[in-house]
């Protein structure tokens, strides 16, 4: 049972029991604001979760990988993901402590496993949101541009020097999270609310330029391309020995795992458990919902944007955008690029609050440096962090190119959901007294098919991806053993409320 692995102080499989990751959020020190409520949640989801996914890789996987069965890439990727928030409502109902999956590995599977998830997450979040500052840049600068300004190329455009407009929103960010979450959720509403706009008049002025010719084939026949092969061809194919192709039914699945991209955020919903009001109602509605409304406009938004141009002829830049200039309506095209910016900046935003909370969480626990934690006196946010993280995301934005790391983040956001698919089984057994207010239903049957989705999902990323992901995660091994494992407040027997 949980609690009695917690005497074992040595061990890299000690839980931190759920109660002692509630009482931590009690401390003064650490306590942050719980100013929240369902509806915040909601829109914070929505927030982080329509993003480069919808406006940019739309068109780069229907061109390369799906054609115009894309739409079916979304609903794959939507049942995935559908089937781990089932996992995380119960899980963040439980435990609603900053952190998310981190603190529900902790929790469960014990600290070393919390750990590597912590890990995880803190860096996919750290180059996603980099990744999407660099996109916002690209917005910005063909907004800049139609209008008659141009940035510098060293400073702007395709392959800057240093992308400054892609660290300058990022250091703008950072402000707005320092300043507090109730200001950053406030001007979260309002850019969610643009952004939506934006996305429904793709879908109805869209539907008036779809033509049927470009719906067939649906499902383009498979075909080898050097686009999938070598090393950039799925780990699937290379295991069962199946020759690269793109398209086919085999596309549909290598596209979901990209597109995967589109939905990662209402996970990060979770990493706001503590600044929630009523956490157990309102997290399991806030993660629920606003993944149902993104599958929701996704599905419309790409059955309409593939039928308005031939397949092979989307844009891989700004796919929705440029539909509308194929089409001759270059106003809805300015629009619908103001509406990327304002939809990529929240995203943008939103990574780097949950990247800041799980860091903090795992700061709290003296896996890093507990001095970090420090909570602002008058903002009530984890500043130090915020601050740290954001200069490190500012110089990422700056000097990273695109290119494929949206990958290398949906296989860590893959693994993450994962690891809590199978934490809801193992809680279930080791704490069955725990109060759930949101369950999990057919467990462990949901929870073991959210576990097959997302490893399917993750054997169809690219050799490479799986190369720099394990990379990554033995570094953050060498990291644990070299200090977290022994200043954790569990070794040290250190009681976590000071
Ligand atoms: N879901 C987010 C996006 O598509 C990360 O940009």
């Amino acid at each position: 049972m949980g609690m009695s692995r917690v005497n074992n102080p040595t061990g890299v499989f000690r839980v931190k029991p759920v109660e002692q990751s509630i009482r931590d959020t009690e401390a003064p020190e650490h306590r942050l604001k719980k100013d929240l409520s369902a509806l915040d949640l909601t829109v914070f989801g929505i927030g982080v979760i329509v993003g480069t996914g919808i406006f940019v890789l739309t068109g780069q996987v229907a061109r390369n990988l799906a054609g115009p069965a894309v739409a079916l890439s979304f609903v794959v990727a939507a049942v995935a993901c559908g089937l781990a928030a089932l996992c995380y409502a119960e899980f963040a109902s439980t435990v609603p402590v900053a952190g998310s999956a981190y603190t529900f590995a902790f929790a469960t599977l014990g600290e070393f496993p919390a750990w590597v998830i912590g890990w995880d997450l803190v860096l996919e979040m750290m180059l996603g949101s980099a990744v999407v500052a660099v996109g916002w840049s690209g917005y910005l600068t063909s907004l800049l541009a139609s209008m008659g300004l141009h940035l510098p190329p060293a400073l702007a455009g395709e392959d800057p020097v240093f992308n400054l407009p892609a660290a300058l929103v990022v250091l703008a960010l950072t402000a707005v999270l320092v300043a507090g979450i109730k200001l950053s959720s406030r001007l979260n509403l309002v850019v969610v609310t643009i952004k939506v706009a934006v996305i429904l008049l793709v879908i109805v002025a869209g539907l008036f330029f779809v033509r049927a010719a470009n719906y067939t084939p649906f499902i383009p026949p498979a075909e080898a391309t050097p686009a999938v092969g070598g090393l950039s061809a799925p780990l699937i194919q290379v295991l069962f020995g199946i020759t690269p192709v793109a398209y086919g039914v085999i596309g549909i699945f290598s596209a979901a795992a990209i597109v995967f991209f589109a939905y990662i955020g209402f996970d990060v919903v979770a990493t706001a458990a503590e600044e929630t009001r009523n956490p157990q109602r309102d997290l399991p509605i806030g993660i629920i919902a606003s993944l149902a409304v993104c599958t929701a406009l996704y599905v419309a938004v790409s059955v309409v944007v593939v039928g308005m141009q031939p397949y092979r002829e989307l844009s891989v830049q700004a796919p929705l955008a440029d539909a509308f200039k194929a089409v001759g309506q270059t106003w809805a095209a300015s629009l619908i690029s103001i509406g990327a910016l304002a939809g990529l900046t929240t995203v943008v935003m939103i990574l780097m609050l949950g990247m800041s909370r799980v860091m903090f969480a795992m700061c709290r626990d003296n896996l890093l440096p507990r001095g970090l934690a420090t909570v602002h006196p008058r903002y009530g946010t984890p500043y130090r962090i915020t601050v740290l993280l954001g200069a490190v995301v500012a110089v990422l934005a700056g000097l990273v190119p695109l290119a494929e790391i949206a990958e290398l983040v949906n296989i860590g956001t893959l693994f993450a959901f994962v690891v809590v698919s199978l934490a809801v089984v193992v809680l279930r057994r080791t704490r069955p007294d725990l109060p759930r207010s949101f369950r999990t239903p057919l467990v462990p049957l949901v929870p073991i098919l959210s576990v097959l989705s997302c490893v399917y999902l993750m054997l169809n990323l690219p050799v490479e991806t799986w190369v720099r992901f394990v990379a990554w995660m033995v570094l953050g091994v060498v990291v644990y053993f070299a200090y977290g494992r022994r200043h954790s407040v569990l070794a040290r027997g250190v009681p976590t409320r000071r």
